[in-house]
Order: structure tokens, then C-alpha cells, then sequence
């Protein structure tokens, strides 16, 4: 077998067979994690081989998961695979938004640009081949709206049964109309994510489903991708900071295993710092990192932010995540409502645009560079996580100011942009051109 399922916890580190139905280690309840050896073949090889790969129209080349297969070898055989072309997602210079930022330059690696509009398409495109391999033939998760997309999606493609699970009223329109139309069975539970990843996990034991959260190791496998496409587009120079939204902690859980085996590989010779980002209202991993404690992390019971993609309290994949901040000496910051929204309109003026838990790292930016944390001239990549068109609610309440956070208060409609009603008549509206 191309590698095992291994237990994370150092006091257990049990191996399972890589084909096992495992989320947690049987015997301890932590998380699992794939492992393979021995290490992938010498380093420019590798590099060449994905170069070459770009020019291929096979679809497993031309997936930006699939091809950097060799780093995450768990298939033995790869017609499991359903592609939807996810990854190849652009790194943007934004200028204005480094400004903002308080950086000589900024780079986004945008996950927006996937076929559902996240970076969940990276991890499902991963998960759902497992589960084909498995021969499983319902799948299921809960999901703040964007792995439900993404899950709903694949699972279309591939000729399987998706069942979503949301938190009733607390999702962007534009995710739940996505699960809608690739046809997944959508379940709104009157309770929030935390509470509903119990329920499902508990069910999805009972009914023989696939589970498709984070917790699914083959997900995180498939997410590794994002920091090795990343890491290809500048020509394998590794930045000095990666920056990203913290909600489950899936995604910097498979960020920094993708960078510690990179180095292992001897593909980068250092690892960037990793910085969190988490909304103030829901940041139990903050809270952790600044106590300095080694856990457990305590849950938010209530969490709170318009940022709903990363409105989690009980994040599960904390001790992976934790161990990555500290593998990379990096850093958990919070930000406010305002400070996501307002750099989010910022992202928006840029050209580039994301949802608003994208917009938690240009806030986070400009939070750590005023505190001195971060020095103007370094090198910083930040990944916006999902597409602009997620959350339109959001962006017009806020340009039309409209936008009351979680306790109710009117945020500042500080970069706003009002549409402007005006009669059918043509000296009345040059007079408005004039004037604005
Ligand atoms: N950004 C977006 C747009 C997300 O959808 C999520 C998570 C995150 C950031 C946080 O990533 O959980 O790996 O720390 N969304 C999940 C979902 C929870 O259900 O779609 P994380």
C-alpha cells in the first residue's frame, strides 16, 4: 500500500491501513494523518516533471491537485479520480491592497478561482476519490456552506449521493444555492456548526456514510496542493509569511504538512511563518496561541461573526494546527468585523475581490504591521479562500450601509459604494457624471 493512516498524537502514534474507514485513531480518539514512504524522487526531477505536466490536456495533469501527485501518493490506482480542473488558481500582485496593508507588496494565491469558488475543490477533488476507491456511495459533511459546494459538487460529478448538513440561517445565499443546484440532499439543522458536526459524525458511523469533513485526512492531503502550486508559481521561492483565515484549522493544518514535507523533499530549504487569522467573535484558537498553553483549546460555545465561513467555536483539527504555528514559528491573530469588512472592500477596489473570511487575512496584515509584527519589506503571501459572489448580501449591505454585526451595531460603510437611482433622463444623469 502507498502509505498508512497514522495516529497524530505523538503519546500513540498507531498506523491503520490507508484504506481503513477511520476519522479518529480507534484507540485514542485523535486525529489521523497520511504518511507515506519512502520520500518522493529527487527535487528537479519532481519540479521538471510538473512543469512538463502543464503542458499536458490529460486530466490529471491539468488538475492543479493531481499534479503534484507524488506528494500525496495515497491512490494506488488513479481512475477513482473525478477532476473538475480544481487549483490552478492565480497569484495576484495587489499593490493597493499591500498599501493598505501596511507592506511593500502582497501577494494573493486566490482559491476563489476554483470551480466552486473555494478552496475546498482542492481537498474534495482528494476526498472524493477515496471515498470511490472505498466504493462508498453516499457522502456527507457540515459545513459553513463552502465544503458543502464543493462536497455537492464532486459528488454530482462522480455519480454519488451527497447529503449536506448546515447550520439553518447561517450560511451565504450564494454557497447554499450552489448545494442546491448540483443537486445534494440539504439538510438545514436548527443548530450551529459544532453541534451539527457531532450529529453527523455520530450518523455517519450508524448509516455506513463517507464523512467529508476536515477530519477526513484525504481532504487535508488534497488541500497540501494549494502551498505546492504556490511554491511552483514563484519558482520555488519561499516567502516569508503565508497568511490565512483560521475556522475548523483544516486548511493550515494541510498548509504546514505540505511544507514540512516540501522541505523534507528537499523542494523548498525553509518554511515560511504561518499567521491565522481568526474573527474576533469566533477565535478559540487565538485565545489558545496567546495563553501560550499546549491545550486543550476551549471552546467558543457561541460563536459570532459575519465572516460565516469561519463562524466555529470547536475548531477539531486544533492540535494539527497548533503543531504547524508552532513548526513555523508563527502566529494567531484576531480581527474585528469592521477591520473584515473594510479590507475586504479594499480586496474588492483591487480588481480581485473575495468573501468576507478571505478578507480576515488583509485585516490581520494590517493589524500585525501596525503592531510592528510583521516589517514592510517582507516577502508575505495571502490566501483568499473563496470567490467575491459567495456572500453578495454582504457586499451590498456594506456599500449601501447597511451592514449591523453580529451585536447588532451598524458597521462603518467606510469604502461603500451606493448605487445611485436616477430618472430616465439624460441632462439629470449628466449632471450626476459631472458631479461624482
Ligand atoms: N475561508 C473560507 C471561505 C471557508 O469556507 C473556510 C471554512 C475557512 C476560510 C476556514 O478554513 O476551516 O480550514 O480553517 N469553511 C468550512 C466549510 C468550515 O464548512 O465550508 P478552515
Amino acid at each position: 500500500m502507498p502509505g498508512s493512516l497514522v495516529c497524530f498524537d505523538p503519546a500513540c502514534r498507531r498506523r491503520f491501513s490507508i484504506t481503513d474507514v477511520l476519522y479518529n485513531c480507534p484507540a485514542c480518539g485523535g486525529l489521523l494523518e497520511a504518511e507515506y514512504s519512502p520520500p518522493p524522487a529527487d527535487a528537479p526531477a519532481l519540479r521538471k516533471t510538473w512543469r512538463e505536466r502543464r503542458l499536458s490536456e490529460s486530466p490529471l495533469d491539468a488538475s492543479g491537485v493531481w499534479r503534484y501527485r507524488e506528494m500525496l501518493p495515497f491512490l494506488d490506482d488513479y481512475s477513482a479520480v473525478v477532476t473538475l480542473r480544481e487549483g490552478n488558481t492565480p497569484l495576484l500582485d495587489a499593490p493597493a491592497a499591500a498599501a493598505y496593508g501596511g507592506l511593500d507588496g502582497l501577494q494573493f494565491k486566490h482559491q476563489g478561482y476554483n470551480p466552486s469558488g473555494s478552496f475546498k475543490d482542492n481537498g474534495m477533488t482528494a476526498g472524493v476519490a477515496q471515498a470511490r476507491r472505498l466504493g462508498m456511495r453516499t457522502v456527507a459533511c457540515v459545513s459553513t456552506g463552502n465544503t458543502s459546494a464543493s462536497m455537492a459538487a464532486y459528488a454530482a460529478a462522480a455519480g454519488i449521493k451527497a447529503v449536506i448538513f448546515i447550520p439553518h440561517g447561517n450560511i451565504a445565499y450564494g454557497k447554499l444555492a450552489q448545494a442546491l443546484e448540483y443537486g445534494a440532499l440539504t439538510i438545514q439543522v436548527e443548530a450551529n456548526f459544532d453541534q451539527i458536526l457531532a450529529l453527523v459524525r455520530e450518523l455517519a458511523e450508524r448509516e455506513g456514510i463517507y464523512l467529508l469533513n476536515s477530519v477526513n485526512p484525504f481532504r487535508i492531503e488534497g488541500q497540501k496542493t494549494i502551498m505546492i502550486e504556490m511554491l511552483d508559481q514563484r519558482g520555488w521561492k519561499t516567502p516569508d509569511w503565508v497568511v490565512l483565515p483560521g475556522g475548523n484549522l483544516g486548511n493550515v493544518s494541510a498548509f504546514g504538512k505540505a511544507l514540512r514535507e516540501l522541505r523534507e523533499a528537499g523542494l523548498i530549504a525553509r518554511l515560511p511563518r504561518l499567521a491565522v487569522i481568526q474573527a474576533e467573535g469566533a477565535a478559540p484558537f487565538y485565545d489558545l496561541f496567546r495563553s501560550a498553553a499546549e491545550g486543550p483549546l476551549r471552546p467558543v460555545g457561541d460563536p459570532q461573526t459575519l465572516a460565516t465561513a469561519i463562524r466555529i467555536g470547536a475548531p477539531v483539527s486544533w492540535p494539527k494546527a497548533l503543531r504547524e504555528i508552532r513548526a513555523s514559528v508563527g502566529l494567531v491573530e484576531s480581527v474585528a468585523e469592521q477591520d473584515i469588512a473594510d479590507a475586504k472592500a479594499v480586496i474588492g477596489r483591487a480588481g480581485i475581490g473575495c468573501e468576507p473570511a478571505s478578507a480576515a487575512t488583509l485585516a490581520g496584515i494590517r493589524k500585525l504591521s501596525a503592531a510592528g509584527r510583521l516589517r514592510r519589506d517582507e516577502d508575505v503571501v495571502a490566501v483568499l479562500t473563496g470567490h467575491l459572489l459567495k456572500d453578495p448580501d454582504y457586499i451590498h449591505r456594506y456599500h449601501t450601509g447597511q451592514l449591523d454585526d453580529p451585536g447588532g451595531a451598524r458597521l462603518a460603510s467606510t469604502f461603500g459604494n451606493r448605487p445611485i437611482v436616477a430618472p430616465n433622463d439624460p441632462a439629470r444623469i449628466a449632471a450626476i457624471l459631472r458631479e461624482k
